[in-house]
């Protein structure tokens, strides 16, 4: 079955691979190239099969920069994707929210991103093969794709807020002075992915669009200290409309 949109998940996410029919599941240790994630709550496992009617690839667990200082480790995967046949990219992940009407919970259409990892998927020799030297990233997150995700979302009855992701290289969070820079800066989330996939894709010419579960008010704005405990248990929550959202998507693709 050729896959027509790969999705990955994010933290907490998972719930999404469980509405596949027809699947089949492969852990990334048994694919040549594939990352060996090291994060709790991040599987590894590639599935693919029927969602809402529609072929997917579902890659459960991903490579952050923060494991190894470089944002390679995706580069096999979204590639496989493209080889494979797929057209689209959907990438969720957990984010901190730097809006505080758009608390834990909520979903957030991403529409464009600041990459502050101080690394790119791209740095090195181009393979010709798969995409240009220089990349444009403008309209990065396929706004025909982004209208149809609000779309789902209305008819769902889902509160869909939509605005810039900053990735930061993480593994800490984020200080309070960095979050009131980043949101003089633009930024309306924050996270410490996601940004690495969108670029090999669109480099690959695959088109983009992506999730942010938010999991926190970005650090300083809320009560609590944040906590990658916090992080998976706000996930749990986003979640359940991120599954309804995702199955609509698929079924109106
Ligand atoms: N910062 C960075 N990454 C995150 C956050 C955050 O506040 N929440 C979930 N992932």
């Amino acid at each position: 079955m050729t896959p027509r949109v790969g999705i990955v998940l994010g933290s907490g996410l998972g719930a999404i691979a469980e509405a596949l029919t027809d699947a089949t599941h492969t852990p990334y240790a048994e694919l040549e190239g594939f990352p060996r994630p090291s994060v709790a709550g991040h599987g590894g496992t590639l599935s693919q099969g029927l969602l809402g009617g529609l072929p997917v690839a579902i890659f459960q667990g991903r490579k952050h920069v923060y494991e190894t200082g470089d944002a390679y480790g995706m580069r096999v995967p979204i590639r496989w994707l493209k080889e494979a046949g797929a057209e689209t990219l959907f990438l969720t992940n957990a984010a901190g929210s730097l809006n505080a009407d758009v608390g834990p919970g909520r979903l957030m259409a991403i529409s464009d991103h600041i990459n502050f990892l101080g690394v790119n998927p791209l740095t090195g020799p181009n393979d010709d093969a798969v995409g240009p030297r220089f990349p444009s990233l403008r309209d990065a997150y396929d706004p025909e794709l982004r209208a149809k995700l609000h779309a789902a979302a209305t008819g769902l009855d889902i509160n869909l807020a939509e605005g810039v992701y900053l990735a930061t290289a993480g593994p800490t969070f984020e200080t309070p002075a960095e979050i009131r820079a980043f949101r003089t800066l633009g930024a309306d989330a924050v996270g410490m992915s996601t940004v690495p996939e969108v670029i090999l894709a669109r480099h690959a010419g695959l088109r983009v669009a992506a999730v942010s579960a938010i999991t926190n008010l970005a650090e300083g704005m809320g009560g609590e200290e944040l906590s990658h405990e916090q992080t998976l248990r706000n996930a749990e929550v986003a979640a359940r409309d991120l599954v309804r959202l995702v199955l609509k998507f698929a079924e109106d693709y």
